[in-house]
């Protein structure tokens, strides 16, 4: 009797252990993404950012660290910066606070702007015009291989 019970409480909460814990979808695999960038990282001189984005073969996106606003950790962003400002090296998801729209490097200014409502951030993320609430979301990278090479946490989404 109590081996019947039993069987017939595990087969019963099978489904909910499933439901709780489920598997990471197929083809999907957290890892840092190695990013060849324009410029050797430790060559950026201070004020200056280079643009990349996720590799698309197969699709890859880039995890934030960090977030506020429509950003949040653990969000997914398909681009970023990497900017030396203050003598500090920064890498940035390329996803405005506000609503997530593309910023782009106003090189003349200095700045990050975003062309969606007209916020805009300074070299080091922070916020120098609204409605963004708060800074841009960092992403986690190291050094990789060779000089232009950075590895950004990030997930192959292979589809
Ligand atoms: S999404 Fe950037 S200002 Fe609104």
């Amino acid at each position: 009797m109590a081996l019947i019970l039993g069987a017939v409480t595990v087969a019963g909460a099978l489904p909910i252990l499933v439901y709780l814990w489920p598997a990471p979808p197929k083809g999907q695999k957290k890892g840092p993404v190695n990013i060849t960038l324009d410029k050797a990282i430790d060559q950026l001189n201070d004020g200056e950012a280079v643009k990349f984005n996720a590799p698309t073969n197969p699709n890859t996106a880039f995890i934030m660290a960090d977030g506020g606003g429509d950003n949040a950790a653990g969000d997914l962003a398909f681009g970023g910066f990497a900017v030396k400002t203050g003598g500090k090296t920064n890498v940035f998801a390329i996803n405005c606070s506000h609503l997530g729209c593309s910023v782009a490097l106003n090189e003349a200014a200095k700045t990050f702007d975003c062309p969606c409502h007209g916020s805009r951030f300074h070299l080091d993320g922070t916020v120098l015009q609204g409605p963004a609430p708060v800074p841009l979301s960092h992403l986690t990278w190291k050094q990789g291989d060779s000089p232009n090479v950075i590895q950004v946490d990030g997930i192959v989404l292979g589809f």
